[in-house]
């Protein structure tokens, strides 16, 4: 994996179907050396500046615990408190940072602003999620499928609901990996068509699928993960009434993932609003995997450190 030292990950396509299966085989790796208690250090020395616009559980924790795991260290960077929080250009606080830290990780609102940030650093800079995508998540999802179905090719995998940062990267993570890929958005809530159409390129070329659809019951049927995220996401508060109604139909409740395979995953990125996007009764029920799910941020991202820094 050296061949990736210096890499950005601002996109999971930055990496193709082979690059994605060797992470996940780097990341199933890191996570049994842990179980095992063995260490894995190729950081000693490193630092990874976390930069957050917006707030966070899962990325946030598992970065930093992932860096001091590698050997290196994480440190919690406030957007607000940055001087960028009081106008410095995006471009002198990527070369300064590039003088100090050996790799940022960035959660923030537009991605434009990280492509901005990634042109102007020397040093390797990871999406931690835009409002176009969320690449780590998407590798844990992999992982978390790939472990419970013990393989990805052909795996039939729904996304109901918001056409969203995590759907994006999920989809395009899926159709790389060949994996039969069904989403089902409300009319007005698609994934964007360019995004869409680098999906349907990858699928032609993994051997994979990929069904767009705005019945929830198409897309369900049959398949061997089931996935949702909020209705609502972050940045986007003031839509929530609209977006309530408009996404009235596209819970995932018990009625819906009776149409799925009885050995069915249900996953979600987290965090989730119980009786909206998913009932408690299906996310708090014996199909969902989510904390699996939740726990595999960290290895994945250990990975993507490893190999990217
Ligand atoms: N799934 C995810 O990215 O969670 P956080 O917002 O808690 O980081
Ligand atoms: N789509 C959600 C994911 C949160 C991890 C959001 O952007 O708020």
């Amino acid at each position: 994996l050296s061949k990736h030292k210096g890499k950005d990950l601002l996109r999971i396509d930055e990496f193709n179907g082979t690059e994605l299966m060797e992470l996940l085989q780097l990341a199933a790796h890191i996570k049994q050396l842990q179980k095992h208690g063995q260490p894995f250090q190729p950081l000693q020395g490193k630092t990874l500046g976390m930069i957050f616009d917006k707030a966070s559980t899962r990325t946030r924790v598992s970065f930093e615990v992932g860096m001091y795991q590698l050997g290196g260290m994480g440190m919690f960077l406030s957007g607000k408190e940055l001087q960028l929080g009081r106008g410095e250009p995006i471009s002198d606080t990527a070369k300064v940072l590039s003088r100090y830290v050996d790799a940022v990780m960035i959660r923030t609102f537009s991605h434009s602003y990280v492509e901005e940030l990634a042109q102007h650093a020397s040093i390797p800079i990871i999406n931690g999620l835009t409002d176009l995508y969320h690449p780590c998540q998407a590798l844990a999802d992999m992982l978390t499928i790939w472990e419970h179905k013990g393989k990805l090719k052909g795996i039939k995998l729904a996304y109901v609901g918001d056409g969203n940062n995590v759907a994006n990267s999920l989809v395009l993570a899926a159709v790389l990996l060949g994996l039969d890929v069904r989403v089902a958005t409300p009319a007005g809530y698609e994934m964007e068509s360019s995004i869409v159409q680098k999906a349907q390129q990858y699928a032609l070329e993994s051997g994979g699928k990929l069904l767009l659809t705005h019945d929830v019951t198409e897309a369900v049927a049959g398949a061997d993960a089931v996935y949702t995220d909020v209705w609502t996401s972050m940045g986007f508060e003031e839509e929530n009434e609209v977006r309530m109604k408009a996404f009235a139909q596209y819970q995932v409740n018990e009625q819906l993932v009776a149409h799925a395979d009885s050995d069915y995953l249900f996953l979600h990125c987290l965090p989730a609003h119980r009786g909206e996007e998913v009932t408690a009764g299906v996310i708090d029920g014996p199909r969902s995997f989510i904390f699996d799910q939740a726990e595999n941020r960290l290895h994945a991202q250990k990975a993507i450190l490893a190999a990217l820094v």
